[in-house]
């Protein structure tokens, strides 16, 4: 039972999907500031008793726990781990090294103009040694790099790579190694199961091996719809990174039940529109059928889970309720998404029993 949560829906809440998978993965959650500073208690409580890890949906970022050269702001990841250590959960952190939610000072010099390569190598050291420093022995694995692939498998052109050349990968590896020998090191990215992908990510972890960079896992964001990637991509891609001898994670799960405004499937950061109304089609609430059809993917998605669960450790959800999904924002602002397992106002959705009745079938 919850503490301090009583005559909410929560409350009588009495099953766990971390205990009801620990024999198998993490469940995970990922926590923003306005639930950490000041605490809510209502979503922490929750969270103690539903997931085994948290991660930092945004605070961990170079923008936000270094906006300028000489101020770091470390009150709300320090929050983050704190709430963990309290309750017994582990902590994934978020992200070393991507091209958004990055200063553009980070790449520049006090004209504006482009840093050399060496120079931009010491910031890159220094920011990783100073974070993931902070955090040593409290920190179970860091995502290194996020998104430095295309769909296609070509590299990602960002200011990381012009300025520093392909090594910055293998650079950002060994500096996360270097702050803290003991914590785990993935590289993390979306549309992980398209072909291109699939290939330069199980290529990088490949080559790592051989170069003597140390890495421990890949990370699939998992930012799906109901019908893409199909059963079939996913259970493909996963026994494929199930191979590598590395952990397999699926790192930030949600599923979006609205309308896309292009053909695009992934979740580039980049991509936005505006709202209409006929993109913003459940803002009264999720219709019977769309929550089932929802429960129903969710589901689907976790008897995959399970069965690749010798590779996979972690499956975190990005976000704890609907309230919070970054979907309600991206790629549309201002719509009312629906992607998480619990509603608005803490309730357990449907999906969420769905998921839950997923690990007690056999694998
Ligand atoms: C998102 C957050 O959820 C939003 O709050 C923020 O405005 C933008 O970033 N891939 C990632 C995550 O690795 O860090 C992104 O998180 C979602 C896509």
């Amino acid at each position: 039972m919850f503490v301090g949560v009583a005559g909410s829906a929560a409350a009588q809440q009495t099953d766990s999907l971390r205990r009801a998978f620990s024999e198998r993965f993490d469940i995970g959650t990922a926590l923003a500031a306005r639930q950490l500073v000041p605490p809510d208690r209502a979503t922490l409580n929750l969270v103690a008793e539903q997931f085994s890890v948290v991660t930092p949906e945004n605070v961990m970022k170079w923008s936000l726990i270094h906006p300028t050269p000489d101020r770091y702001d470390f009150v709300a990841a320090d929050a983050l781990v704190e709430f963990a250590a309290d309750n017994g959960l582990k902590v994934v952190g978020h992200t070393l090294v991507w091209h958004s939610q990055c200063p553009r000072w980070v790449f520049q010099d006090e004209r504006g103009d482009p840093i050399s390569r060496d120079a931009l190598i010491e910031r890159m050291r220094d920011h990783i040694h100073t974070v993931v420093g902070r955090y040593r022995g409290r920190v179970q694995g860091w995502d290194v790099v996020n998104e430095a692939i295309l769909d296609d498998g070509a590299w990602r052109d960002t200011p990381w790579r012009r300025l520093i050349g392909d090594d910055y990968l293998d650079l950002a590896f060994r500096f996360a190694h270097e702050a803290d020998p003991d914590t785990e090191l993935y590289y993390n990215d979306f549309s992980m199961t398209k072909p291109g992908k699939r290939r330069a990510a199980t290529g990088l972890v490949e080559r790592f091996r051989r170069a003597g960079v140390p890495i421990h896992g890949v990370g699939l964001q998992g930012h799906w719809g109901l019908d893409y990637p199909s059963e079939q991509e996913i259970d493909d891609a996963l026994a494929d990174y199930s191979k590598l001898g590395v952990h397999v994670m699926i790192t930030e799960l949600d599923i979006d039940v609205l309308p896309r405004p292009d053909e695009e499937q992934g979740a580039d950061v980049g991509r936005g529109a505006r709202r209409t109304d006929a993109l913003d089609p459940y803002r009264d609430g999720l219709p019977e059928s769309v929550q089932q059809t929802l429960a129903d993917r969710y589901a689907a998605c976790f008897r995959l889970f399970n069965r690749h669960a010798d590779a996979i450790t972690r499956v975190t959800f990005w976000g704890v309720d609907d309230g919070q999904t970054w979907h309600n924002n991206w790629p549309v602002p201002g719509r009312t998404a629906h992607s998480l397992i619990f509603d608005r106002q803490l309730r357990p959705k449907p999906a969420y029993q769905a998921i839950l009745d997923t690990a007690t079938e056999p694998r």
